[in-house]
C-alpha cells in the first residue's frame, strides 16, 4: 500500500514522513508530494518517492497521486486560497483512484466560529461530496505556534494576547504526525471516522506565561488585549494585516473555547501522553 503525503517539505509533513518510517512504512511505499524538488533533498535521500506538484496544478496532482492507495492531505499554508487548492488535490485524487484520504482539519469543524474554519468547514465537505473514503483528523493547536519570539517575549516580561482564561489543548506537530501516521498505518477500516485531536494540557494563557516563565528562568505575565489591539500588536510586529486579523480571531475564539478538547483521541491513537508546552518550548530554545 503506497501512502502519500502532500505538504511533505512542511513541518508536519516531515514528520509525518518520519512516522510512517518508524511504523514500518518501506521507504520505497511513500510518496512525498513537494512544491520544491530542491527543499526535498532530505526525503529523496531517505529513500521515499519525491513528487513535485503544486496544490493548484490539477494535473501535476493527479499524476503525483498515481498508484497511491492512502493519501494524508495536510491542509495549504496560503489561508484564502486553500478551498480551490484542496478541490484540485480531491478531484484529483478521485481520478487516481486513491483509496482513503485523511485530511487535517480544525477542531469541530461544522461548528466551529474561527475564521481559519471556513476553509476546513468548506474542504470537509467537497470531501463528502467527493464519495472518496475518508478521514477527518480535526488537530487542535500546535504547541510550536507559542514559540515564536521566545526570548523576545521573556525580555519583555509580557505575553499578549486575546485568549482571556480560555484553554488551549495544544500538543507538539510530532504528537499530530504521530497521530496521523497511526490512521493512515491502521488494521481497522478508518473510512467515516473523525478524530478530535487535542492534548492533555489544557493551558490558560496566564499558564502559558508562567511556562515560559520556568523555561526561560525570567518572569512573564500574560496581558489580556481587546482583540483590535491584539490585531494591531501583531502588525506592529511585521504581520500583514490579513494574517494579524486572522491569527488575533483565533486568539478570541480561544477565550470562548474552541480549541479547549477534551476527547482523548490523539493520547489513544498515539499510546501515550501528548508532549507537554514546556519539552517544546525547551527544544524551540
Ligand atoms: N493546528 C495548528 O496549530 C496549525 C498552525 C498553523 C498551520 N496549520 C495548518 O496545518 C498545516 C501544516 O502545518 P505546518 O506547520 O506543517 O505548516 P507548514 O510548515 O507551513 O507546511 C505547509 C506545507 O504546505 C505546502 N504548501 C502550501 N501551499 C502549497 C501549494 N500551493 N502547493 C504545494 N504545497 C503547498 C508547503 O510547501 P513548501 O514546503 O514548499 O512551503 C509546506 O510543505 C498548515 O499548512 C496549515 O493548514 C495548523
Amino acid at each position: 500500500m503506497t501512502i502519500a503525503v502532500t505538504g511533505a517539505t512542511g513541518h508536519l509533513g516531515r514528520l509525518a514522513v518520519a512516522a510512517l518510517l518508524r511504523r514500518g512504512v518501506a521507504a520505497s511505499d511513500v510518496v512525498a508530494v513537494v512544491r520544491n524538488r530542491e527543499k526535498a533533498a532530505d526525503l529523496t535521500a531517505l529513500g521515499v518517492q519525491v513528487r513535485v506538484a503544486d496544490y493548484a496544478d490539477r494535473g501535476a496532482v493527479e499524476a503525483a497521486l498515481a498508484g497511491v492507495g492512502k493519501l494524508l492531505l495536510i491542509s495549504g499554508s496560503e489561508v484564502g486560497s486553500r478551498v480551490p487548492q484542496h478541490a484540485n488535490i480531491i478531484d484529483a485524487a478521485k481520478a487516481a483512484g486513491v483509496g482513503l484520504i485523511a485530511y487535517t482539519s480544525i477542531p469541530d469543524a461544522p461548528n466551529n466560529t474561527l475564521q481559519l474554519a471556513q476553509e476546513h468547514q468548506v474542504t470537509e465537505r467537497l470531501l463528502a461530496e467527493s464519495g472518496i473514503d475518508h478521514v477527518l483528523l480535526r488537530n487542535g493547536w500546535y504547541w510550536e505556534n507559542y514559540t515564536n519570539d521566545l526570548a523576545g517575549t521573556a525580555e519583555r516580561g509580557v505575553l499578549v494576547g486575546s485568549a482571556g482564561d480560555g484553554k488551549v489543548a495544544g500538543a507538539a506537530r510530532a504528537d499530530y504526525a504521530e497521530a496521523a501516521a497511526a490512521v493512515l498505518t491502521s488494521s481497522e477500516d478508518q473510512a467515516g471516522r473523525v478524530y478530535e485531536l487535542g492534548g492533555d494540557e489544557r493551558l490558560t494563557y496566564p499558564e502559558l506565561a508562567q511556562a515560559i516563565s520556568n523555561v526561560t528562568g525570567k518572569p512573564v505575565e500574560f496581558r489580556n488585549l481587546p482583540v483590535a489591539e491584539y490585531q494591531g500588536v501583531l502588525e506592529s510586529v511585521g504581520l500583514p494585516a490579513p494574517v494579524a486579523a486572522v491569527l488575533a480571531d483565533a486568539d478570541a475564539g480561544v477565550a470562548t473555547g474552541v480549541l479547549d478538547i477534551t476527547s482523548g483521541d490523539l493520547q489513544r491513537l498515539i499510546g501515550r501522553p501528548s508532549t507537554s508546552l514546556e519539552d517544546v518550548l525547551r527544544a524551540a530554545l
